[in-house]
């Protein structure tokens, strides 16, 4: 058994080494995603605003868990509709309607939880908003990839 066990180890061993020594074959496999062509500039921009989103989902996870509801307020408020001023004009124009779609609820989404944390508080609710938004999340990540031009 014990024989039979450092046999299959040394196959799996064997499999990471082959694999590792292949990297192009990820850019092969086939990427459904929808491609989204921006300049490095832009393509940091969104990139930077979804770690901002993922921020705030950490902080009000964190209030919840913590029982302090009412600090979910500032986590959600930090990716709320007030963070769209700043998106660059160029950039609007290449985001295809689906996407600017998904982008508008979300923040929208964020700004209702920050009122629901700063009203009643109620941490069944404020997770059931954070569910809904992180459907949106996935929703558009199943749905868009993003690439960089060849353009700066
Ligand atoms: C409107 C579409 C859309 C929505 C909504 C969206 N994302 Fe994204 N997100 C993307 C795309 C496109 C990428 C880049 C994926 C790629 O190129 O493979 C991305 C990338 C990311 C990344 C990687 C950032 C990096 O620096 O590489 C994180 C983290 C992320 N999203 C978190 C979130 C979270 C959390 C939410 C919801 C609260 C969210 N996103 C909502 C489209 C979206």
């Amino acid at each position: 058994m014990p024989h039979r066990f450092s046999v299959a180890l040394a196959l799996v061993l064997g499999a990471g080494a082959f694999s590792s020594l292949m990297p192009a074959v990820a850019e092969t496999v086939e990427d459904e995603r929808q491609e989204i062509v921006l300049t490095a500039e832009e393509r940091a921009f969104v990139l930077k605003e979804m770690r901002g989103f993922l921020n705030s989902v950490e902080g009000v996870i964190s209030a919840v868990a913590n029982d302090k509801a009412a600090d979910a307020e500032a986590a959600a408020k930090a990716s709320g509709m007030s963070v769209m001023h700043e998106v660059p004009q160029s950039l609007r124009k290449k985001l295809p309607m689906a996407f600017m779609k998904m982008g508008h609820m979300t923040h929208q989404n964020f700004d209702k939880l920050a009122q629901e944390a700063a009203s009643l508080g109620d941490k069944a609710e404020i997770l059931k908003q954070l569910d809904t938004i992180l459907n949106t999340c996935n929703t558009c990540h199943a749905q868009f990839r993003l690439s960089q031009s060849r353009e700066q």
